[in-house]
């Protein structure tokens, strides 16, 4: 059996990936510093698998924990989640930031190259393209300045993962996500946003629970069809589900290059206003919402070219945006009631 790291596994999208993970008959460890996740969440894993992961509460900062780790285990992979995600935060907080993100990275890479572990998982973000010029978005769409610093975390990533792929025996993939949502459909694990939601489906799931008053839509005047901005809403378990496909891949060595950049989203383009009725649609909820100014910062439209990620990985989306509404909203109930 092997030994996959999950750092950050009791996150949203770790846990997710974790029980496919356990699914797969990998024996899995997490370390997770519960700064954005409860314990709990092992809970949720092992009443959906019936195997409790092991897990390490402690922080990527405290390298010498984390070379403590590598040392006292053997370890075949690691799946990097554990970073923070809120854009508006990171814009308030970019020294928290550029600490957290970064520096986990690279006391993480340094255990892993002193104790020969070279097959490692990236969590990355469309983010790095901006607003794309060209829809849908392939690996080739250049990449372009950051519009927080939480992107710029992850484009600094990407060209340090880079850089020592080509001096060291790092086999790494970027998994270059788009709007992961939804929740597992056992209604055991899902998103936990702390305080008021930054992301659109936890704001849709809590208005219509009650928890806030009202959604507010960030602008109706964008060049789209009906004028809402326009994402790739992924479901978070078939988002989980490209993460063991991009493992195999490395513990298979059937990786073309040292560092590979996947694109993974559903390659289908949803509107605010799409998603608004598609979860009324799939839950029989009405939704009260009014339309207000844009998000600074905010891009008009971004959607995925799959190609790559389902040719290479042999993997797609099998989930519709209706499946990962309606498993956010019975998740919304669970933590309702
Ligand atoms: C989606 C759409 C909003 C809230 C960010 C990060 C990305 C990833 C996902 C971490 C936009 C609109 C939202 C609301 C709204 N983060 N919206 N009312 O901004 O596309 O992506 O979160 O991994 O890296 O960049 O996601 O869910 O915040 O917004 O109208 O209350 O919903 O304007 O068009 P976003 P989001």
């Amino acid at each position: 059996m092997q030994n996959i790291l999950v750092t950050g596994g009791l996150g949203f999208i770790g846990s997710h990936t974790v029980v496919e993970l356990q699914k797969e008959g990998f024996n899995v460890l997490i370390i997770d510093n519960l700064s954005n996740s409860k314990i709990e969440v092992l809970d949720g894993i092992f009443n959906i698998t019936k195997v409790k992961p092991i897990f390490l509460q402690f922080d990527l900062l405290n390298k010498e924990k984390v070379n403590h780790f590598f040392q006292e285990n053997k370890i075949d992979g690691v799946i990097h989640f554990a970073a923070s995600k809120a854009v508006g935060e990171s814009v308030e907080k970019p020294l928290m930031y550029y600490e957290n993100n970064i520096f986990s990275l690279v006391n993480v890479l340094n255990a892993m190259q002193m104790t020969h572990v070279n097959k490692f998982i990236f969590s990355s973000s469309c983010t790095v393209y901006g607003q794309a010029e060209e829809l849908p978005i392939t690996e080739k769409a250049p990449l372009k300045p950051a519009e927080s610093p939480y992107g710029n975390t992850k484009k600094i990533s990407e060209d340090l993962l880079t850089d020592v792929a080509k001096v060291s025996d790092l086999n790494t993939i970027a998994l270059r996500y788009f709007n992961p949502i939804g929740a597992h459909p056992s209604a055991e694990i899902g998103e936990l946003p702390l305080g008021i939601p930054n992301n659109l489906i936890p704001f849709v799931t809590q208005t219509a629970a009650g928890i806030r008053q009202q959604l507010s839509v960030f602008g109706n005047d964008y060049p789209t069809s009906d004028g809402t901005a326009v994402r790739d809403y992924i479901h978070v378990v078939d988002l989980a589900k490209a993460h063991i496909a991009a493992l195999k891949r490395l513990l298979a060595n059937k990786n073309a290059a040292k560092i590979e950049f996947f694109n993974v989203g559903t390659g289908k383009g949803s509107s605010v206003m799409d998603v608004i009725k598609a979860f009324e649609n799939a839950t029989g909820k009405t939704l009260n919402y009014k339309i207000v100014a844009r998000r600074p910062g905010d891009i008009t439209s971004a959607y995925a070219d799959t190609s790559l990620v389902n040719n290479e990985l042999g993997w797609k989306t099998e989930l519709s945006l209706e499946d990962a509404l309606r498993d956010a909203w019975n998740w919304q109930l669970k933590q309702t009631n």
